[in-house]
């Protein structure tokens, strides 16, 4: 087998960046493969939210002193760098939530059961979807009468595109699809899954969240109307989320949280709100987790989204083609790197995931066992739960090396 020619990224460098990489655990080196479930995080984006608490701590677009009007241009800043990311028209376009979880939920909301669907209008998912995309939609489903249709997927992991083509009808109002799945690790034609969308007058929602960690994002070429993802999957901090919306898709939701910040004005009994974006950022926002957020796009920028992509592609290669040479190891998703994202699932003869993710666990390793929040898609290939491996920009081919031992180490103990 070729052993792949160059690691594209300075790993080395860049998991000097990230105290907890210089751990041990179990007297272990840290050896982290979960990044799917959630990233580590560099150093520079741990002081940017340590920073803000300890010299400009203020509440943001209320206060006319100095701190607050620091702590509201860092906000915005961010806001400014995420739209830039994504290459969206308007910082204007970018709402802040506090996860993926919750975009989604504010468009399922606001967008399906308070906006203009009617009974009987249909929402297409697909079988990949994460729990976060689904449920918010039996919402929909279960409160307003919509029906929900899926797109089923190939065995080897990949959309059944024709079957997309026979659900979509002209009561197909929203489309929504993963960029990527994060058990399987497909990368799914997302804008010919748009422009399908857009032909019978359905507007699309992507969701982005195993996506914008990994690769380049052009909203306006993909011509998304929605689409969520959240920072901690992105070297960013928890409890900060992204929606992206076109400014039509935006006008069109109600807000799902009233307060304070997502008002115009309010008298007892009645108010109006405010203009796009604060409209959906009703409360005190999470400052540090937007700021620490835009030090994290930064330090993605820096890195290359192109090269972070090619670097992953190249770890997964690697991976891909060691666990071909395992007897009795089982990997799910696409084979071909083009169409796959550095997500591994994975299951071994006679051990159970929980079982694998245990020993790994021994040898320092960190990766994901269960049904990822993905149990429609568990069920489709007949599947209690897998073992996960996920990469990132701090992983290599020793990483790999390493967990390929692991397995074989989990073998041995259920041989
Ligand atoms: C594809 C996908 N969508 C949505 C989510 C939900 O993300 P969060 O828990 O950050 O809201 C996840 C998390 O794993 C995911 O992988």
């Amino acid at each position: 087998m070729a052993k792949p020619a160059k690691v594209l990224l300075n790993v080395p460098a860049i998991k000097a960046d990230f105290p907890i990489l210089q751990r041990k655990v179990r007297d272990r080196r840290l050896i982290y493969l979960d990044s799917a479930a959630t990233s580590q995080k560099p150093k520079q984006v741990i002081d940017a939210t340590s920073d803000y608490y300890s010299r400009y701590n203020a509440n943001v677009h209320r206060a006319i002193y100095e701190l607050g009007e620091e702590a509201t241009r860092e906000y915005e800043g961010a806001r400014e760098k995420i739209a830039g990311f994504i290459r969206a028209k308007s910082p204007n376009q970018i709402v802040f939530t506090k996860s993926t979880t919750e975009s989604l939920n504010v468009v399922a909301y606001g967008y399906g059961l308070k906006g203009k669907l009617q009974s009987g209008d249909e929402i297409v998912g697909t079988v990949m979807e994460h729990h976060s995309n689904h449920v918010p939609w039996h919402f929909v489903k279960d409160h307003k009468g919509a029906v929900l249709k899926y797109v089923d997927v190939n065995d080897d992991g990949t959309l059944r595109m024709e079957q997309y083509d026979e659900l979509l009808t002209k009561r197909t109002k929203i489309v929504t699809v993963t960029l990527c799945s994060n058990v399987l690790g497909t990368i799914n034609p997302v804008k010919d899954i748009v422009k399908r969308a857009h032909e019978v007058g359905a507007v699309c929602v992507v969701d982005a969240a195993q996506a914008a960690p990994h690769m380049s994002i052009d909203v306006q070429d993909l011509d998304a109307d929605f689409l969520a993802f959240s920072g901690h999957k992105m070297l960013g901090p928890t409890g900060i989320g992204v929606l992206y919306g076109k400014p039509e898709a935006l006008d069109a939701t109600e807000p799902l949280l009233g307060g304070g910040e997502m008002i115009r004005e309010v008298h007892l009994g009645r108010a109006s709100w405010n203009d796009v974006p604060y409209r959906f950022e009703g409360g005190t926002p999470n400052i540090a987790g937007a700021i620490g957020l835009g030090v994290a796009v930064d330090y993605l920028t820096k890195l290359g989204m192109d090269a972070v992509r090619a670097h992953e592609m190249e770890v997964t290669q690697y991976a891909l083609e060691k666990f071909a040479r395992l007897d009795g190891v089982h990997t799910y998703g696409p084979k071909d790197v083009k169409k796959k994202a550095g997500v591994l699932a994975f299951t071994i003869d006679n051990a159970h995931p929980h079982d694998v993710a245990s020993i790994l666990d021994v040898e320092g390793i960190c990766v994901r066992s269960g049904h990822h929040c993905a149990q429609p898609l568990m069920e489709r290939f007949d599947l209690p739960a897998t073992a996960r491996a996920s990469f990132y920009v701090y992983n290599d081919l020793e990483d790999v090396d390493a967990l390929v031992a692991g397995i074989k180490r989990v073998q041995e103990v259920f041989a």
